[in-house]
């Protein structure tokens, strides 16, 4: 098998391996303050959220994982049938491979036979020209791409990239791409600094991915001989961090928050924070994994049901009600919101 195919099945293999179902995300360190007299029916709670400008149906989607090895083409395919049967969105995981070897193309061209009028994100990371961005949508009739920004999985990655001049590229593909461009952490968080250079770069739509999910710096770590770059995690922000730092930004961009996403609760703070909507990738490898396509679909309409009561607790009829939801922050939180506002 092809070195790199073999990459794509080691992550499943390892992200799977590291799933843990309680995240360390530090949303447990934010309170929301609900209310005892929503007036409001559970019937009229809508769940129609915006994603790159696009009304969606629920606030959140299946994010990028996997495809470039006969195994992960066929969770694709399962991923894809998923989503079609709830009609959430979902983005593939990165075509780099199927771009050098076409072969492997089917192994993503899947998520669209089986998905033909679903919403679907193509998936690249940031080196990869215009060129190769076009081809990438093209392959999979993708209505959106993602561009991913993985800066620290490359550095601990053994075979990883070790040039990083990215932002000609984002800003090239950002104007001439026919579809909107998003672009995504893999679960480092943003910092301020990064998110004032995309807004310069003229980018609109950015996936935060914080950390206390899956954790690339641990998966690569874990394909190293010598395991020995695994606190590189420490300079990641955590899902929650990465909300907070952002939202001096609201004004700039629509945001996606990814990172360690288990339940309804988690959803709802994360847009409480100030996203627009909200990625899952681990926790639904594993549901589809360990327990089944069935098993899947049950999950995502019971997160959907469940978005809803928690809605009525919060007094919220609609997504953009939640951002006047009231929330408290933990001293921990409070202290680096604070110092991250002063910098
Ligand atoms: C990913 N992720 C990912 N992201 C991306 O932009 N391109 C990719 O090819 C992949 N590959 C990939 C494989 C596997 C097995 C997993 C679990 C994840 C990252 C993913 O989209 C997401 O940003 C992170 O996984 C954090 O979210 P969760 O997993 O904590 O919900």
């Amino acid at each position: 098998m092809d070195k790199q195919a073999h990459r794509k099945d080691e992550h499943v293999f390892i992200a799977e391996k590291f799933y843990r179902p309680q995240a360390q995300t530090k949303l447990d360190q934010v309170k929301l303050l609900a209310t005892n007299l929503p007036e409001l029916a559970l019937a009229d709670v809508d769940l129609t959220a915006t994603f790159l400008d696009q009304k969606i149906a629920v606030p959140f989607f299946i994010n990028a994982m996997t495809g470039g090895s006969e195994q992960t083409g066929k969770i694709n395919a399962r991923l894809a049938k998923v989503a079609a049967k709830t009609q959430i969105p979902m983005a593939v995981g990165s075509q780099s491979i199927a771009l050098k070897l076409p072969s492997l193309s089917s192994t993503f061209e899947v998520v669209r036979q089986n998905n033909p009028a679903g919403f679907i994100l193509a998936n690249l990371g940031a080196h990869h020209n215009l060129t190769n961005a076009k081809r990438a949508v093209k392959m999979i009739n993708a209505n959106a791409l993602e561009l991913h920004v993985n800066l620290a999985q490359e550095l601990v990655m053994p075979e990883g990239d070790q040039s990083f001049y990215w932002l000609a590229n984002l800003k090239e593909i950002n104007s001439h791409l026919d579809v909107p461009l998003l672009v995504k952490e893999v679960g480092a968080g943003m910092t301020p600094r990064s998110l004032m250079l995309l807004k310069e770069a003229g980018i609109k739509y950015v996936d935060l991915g914080g950390a206390g999910g899956t954790d690339f710096v641990a998966i690569e770590n874990e394909r190293r001989e010598n395991k020995e770059l695994g606190y590189f995690n420490e300079l990641s922000l955590t899902t929650a961090e990465s909300l907070l730092a952002a939202q001096t930004f609201q004004a700039d961009f629509s945001f996606t928050a990814t990172g360690g996403i288990r339940t309804a609760l988690d959803i709802i703070k994360c847009l409480v924070l100030g996203a627009d909507n909200v990625g899952l990738a681990g926790h639904f490898l594993h549901v589809l994994l360990r327990q089944g396509d069935d098993a899947l679909v049950t999950e995502i309409t019971n997160l959907k049901d469940q978005l809803k009561r928690l809605m009525v607790i919060l007094g919220c009829r609609t997504i953009s009600d939640l951002k006047t939801v009231p929330y408290l922050l933990s001293p921990e939180l409070v202290n680096f919101k604070d110092q991250i506002a002063s910098l």
